[in-house]
């Protein structure tokens, strides 16, 4: 069994090494050096944190993603120091370079602002130069991340079984709308998935209708998720030396994000939600989970407030929490010191019918102060608030620039955009910015590690495998 295990490997690397002539072998692929304490884990490294290198370092990413919730994983994995091969169609690229389009004939920025720290390469995956070269490709990454409408890979012969033969060590990592069920051939966009994964119907007024967020949680969220599991799906290779098939479908991710309605539709078969505001309004709960308007998903009540300026800015609101602990500090502020005794409103539980009236007091108050005013005043005492930030006034953050959250990037075409950095700080992995890659930019340099000589870069750009063809070729919108 050992010697048919090792005939196997064999063979595999040997193929490897005839493709790519340079072969750059994976940190993780190393043998575990002297160990500290025989667990594979090497010696603290004595370097100085930010430099020895970067979380992913050494791994390989061949993206095949497209449009939001792709790119948002990949981005992510860049980020982290992967070295990300975005594959795009001649000519064409991803569709989202094309779509709205702020600056003529630059990439948008919904496309760059999706696609930084990447590396990227034309190929036409249904050409057969093209897929000789993903065969390559193949060989040489770690993981293959995609994001096409159901069965489309397998329409282009990358399917599950040839992968795993060509490179039995990559991971195979998918978005999909839908998992396995009666809705898993369906083509999903974000909003899709929001729906069907249960946030819209209970976002919004409870008098309107379903709403959906601004926040991308069905594409950026599901990326998100598919980074967490490709990570995982890597640690694993460690110990089993192989790959494994990632999949995340919108539903679920959107459904793990808003898991706290789930939980509040149980708690409904044993009474009313008592902290919806519309237990103290006295309406009655239907069968489902309603649409909460502003209350806060956990047990404190909070809402949003109008502050100094409502009346022209649009965003002069603050979120104020009732927190218990500082119920006493919230009367002394709004000036209703008596409402600490009062036994209306000195229990969470003999407030819970009153708070129309509570916020509307608070109110009363906040609208006599800015946004940023009620912030200094009620956290000088521990009373939690959210200003409503404006995306005008996140772009001018000077702390958020400070962090690298808010980073501008000068790009060769467009000039200067502002882009969000890793959300993820390390301490000893540190996200450097750079500007997304322009169409194949990257495609000769990527040939000459594959093992292509310069004569046969010449063959393959005159075979039309990694060119846009003369006609039909597809226009940006
Ligand atoms: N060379 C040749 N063909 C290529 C190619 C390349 N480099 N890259 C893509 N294509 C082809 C695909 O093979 C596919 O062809 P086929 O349908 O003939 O097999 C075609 O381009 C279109 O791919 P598809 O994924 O169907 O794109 P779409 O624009 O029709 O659909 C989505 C877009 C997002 C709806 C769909 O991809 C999807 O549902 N994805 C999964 C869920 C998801 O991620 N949604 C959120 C996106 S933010």
């Amino acid at each position: 069994m050992a010697t048919k295990k090792k005939t196997k490997a064999t063979k595999s690397r040997a193929a490897a090494k005839k493709s790519a002539k340079k072969v750059v072998r994976l940190a993780t692929k190393k043998p575990a050096a002297k160990t500290a304490n025989g667990n594979g884990v090497p010696r603290p490294s004595t370097k100085p944190y930010g430099q020895a290198g970067k979380a992913l370092d050494g791994v390989r990413v061949l993206d095949f993603t497209h449009v939001q919730s792709g790119p948002t994983c990949t981005q992510l994995l860049a980020y982290m120091g992967a070295d990300v091969i975005k594959v795009e169609r001649p000519g064409v690229g991803d569709i989202t370079r094309g779509q709205l389009r702020d600056v003529k004939g630059a990439d948008s920025l919904y496309f760059t602002m999706l696609n930084g720290n990447k590396r990227s390469i034309t190929i036409d995956s249904k050409h057969p130069k093209g897929k000789e070269i993903l065969a390559r490709l193949i060989k040489y990454c770690d993981v293959l991340v995609e994001n096409f409408a159901p069965g489309a890979l397998d329409r282009m012969g990358l399917t599950w079984d040839y992968i795993h033969k060509t490179n039995p060590r990559m991971i195979v990592a998918s978005v999909k709308g839908f998992g396995p069920g009666p809705y898993e051939d369906c083509k999903v966009y974000e909003n899709v998935a929001q729906c069907a994964g249960g946030s819209a119907s209970t976002t919004g007024f409870r008098e309107g209708p379903p709403l959906v967020t601004g926040a991308q949680i069905g594409d950026s969220g599901t990326g998100l998720h598919l980074a967490f599991g490709i990570v995982s799906a890597l640690y694993q290779r460690v110990r089993t030396g192989r790959g494994q098939k990632v999949l995340c479908a919108m539903q679920d991710g959107v459904l793990n994000l808003a898991r706290v309605k789930l939980r509040d539709q149980q708690r409904l078969k044993h009474g009313p939600l008592t902290e919806y505001s519309q237990y103290g309004e006295g309406v009655p709960f239907g069968k489902a989970v309603p649409r909460a308007g502003n209350d806060s998903g956990g047990g404190q009540p909070g809402w949003i407030l109008k502050c100094k300026g409502w009346e022209e800015d649009p965003d002069a609101y603050i979120y104020f929490i009732t927190q218990a602990p500082v119920w006493g500090a919230i009367c002394d502020i709004i000036g209703k010191p008596e409402w600490k005794t009062d036994p209306d409103y000195a229990t969470p539980p003999a407030r819970l019918p009153r708070l129309k009236h509570i916020f509307g007091t608070i109110e009363e108050w906040t609208k006599t102060k800015t946004k940023f005013e009620v912030m200094d005043i009620c956290n000088a005492v521990d009373i939690p608030v959210g200003p409503i930030l404006s995306m005008k006034e996140i772009a001018e953050e000077p702390s958020l620039r400070q962090t690298g959250t808010v980073v501008e990037v000068d790009h060769p075409t467009r000039g200067k955009y502002l882009t969000v950095g890793n959300p993820v700080k390390m301490s000893d992995s540190i996200t450097e910015v750079k500007r997304s890659p322009l169409l194949g930019e990257h495609t000769e340099e990527i040939l000459r590690l594959l093992g292509y000589s310069g004569r046969d870069v010449d063959d393959i750009k005159a075979s039309g495998a990694i060119t846009a063809p003369e006609k039909g070729q597809a226009q940006a919108a």
